[in-house]
């Protein structure tokens, strides 16, 4: 097992993303704090893997509310005594033209993912510089990297994401604590049938933009912080980790036969 004796909080656990890593870095051995907005779907992730033998808690979470950040440390604190991974996971998708993207929109979408983030690393760090290590995997986008029609909003959260898990990795080197940032692509979870729905398509007709012709699975991304929050990425921290089936590798000069 690669976490033993390990405690990982997780924001946004109750669905996709989340929840899959949740029951992967259990199964290697770490304790989870499995934390999401919407409760129900938060506490059936953490029965899964309580029910699989494994050790999990789970705390109703607005990732964006400074005094939720409060008691979900206290009472991680109180259950297992510590914080070794923090994987800001939890984050909104909009999809709208700049021209049509509400004041509030706006302001909403960026206090779950860009305010969020900050305030996870800016109340688990202090416990991993007590522990003198940590590792904390934030969630950009491969809408981070480029831009798109109708993501200005989404794509300048995620692109915040990232720069801000830059400036954190150089702040937090001294401390032994390694920051990095995952940028999945056309993961299918409910986002991606949000963003099928918008454009009045099935999901799968989505994976027509990808180089690798499929959706990626939430498997392959939480494989991915598995990998990161292992000792085996030891050396790595202020990385950039893209899984989008080559979306973001180039663009196609003609169509390519099979
Ligand atoms: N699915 C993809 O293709 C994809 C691509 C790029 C990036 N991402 C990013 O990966 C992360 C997970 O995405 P997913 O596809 O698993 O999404 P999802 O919608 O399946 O799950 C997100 C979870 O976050 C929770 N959440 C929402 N707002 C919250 C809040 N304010 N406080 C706490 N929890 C909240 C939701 O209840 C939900 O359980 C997100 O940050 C997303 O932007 C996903």
């Amino acid at each position: 097992m690669k976490l033993k004796n390990k405690v990982a909080l997780i924001t946004g656990n109750g669905n996709g993303i989340g929840k899959t890593t949740a029951l992967l870095l259990s199964k290697e051995g770490a304790s989870i704090v499995g934390t999401d907005i919407n409760e129900k779907s938060g506490k059936q992730t953490v029965n899964e893997i309580n029910n699989q033998g494994g050790d999990a808690i789970f705390i109703q979470h607005d990732v964006s509310n400074d005094d939720n950040w409060k008691s979900v440390i206290n009472k991680a604190l109180s259950t297992f005594g510590t914080i070794d991974i923090l994987f800001n996971n939890a984050g909104l998708f909009i999809i709208k033209p700049l021209l049509e993207t509400t004041i509030e929109e706006w302001n909403h979408l960026m206090n779950v993912n860009v305010t969020g983030t900050f305030l996870g690393m800016k109340h688990v760090i202090p416990i991993m510089i007590e522990n003198k290590g940590g590792v904390v995997i934030n969630a950009s986008s491969n809408a981070g990297l480029f831009g798109a029609t109708g993501l200005t909003l989404y794509g300048a959260s995620k692109g915040a994401v990232r720069i801000m898990t830059k400036d954190a990795a150089m702040e937090f080197a001294p401390y032994n604590i390694r920051v990095n940032s995952i940028h999945p692509g056309y993961i299918k979870t409910q986002m991606i049938e949000y963003a099928a729905k918008v454009a009045n398509k099935e999901p799968e007709d989505q994976a027509n933009f990808v180089p690798l012709k499929r959706l990626g699975n939430t498997l392959e991304v939480a494989n991915m912080v598995l990998y990161l929050v292992s000792d085996e990425a030891s050396y790595i921290t202020g990385s950039e980790f893209v899984l989008d089936g080559g979306v973001s590798a180039g663009q196609s000069v003609w169509e390519q036969e099979e």
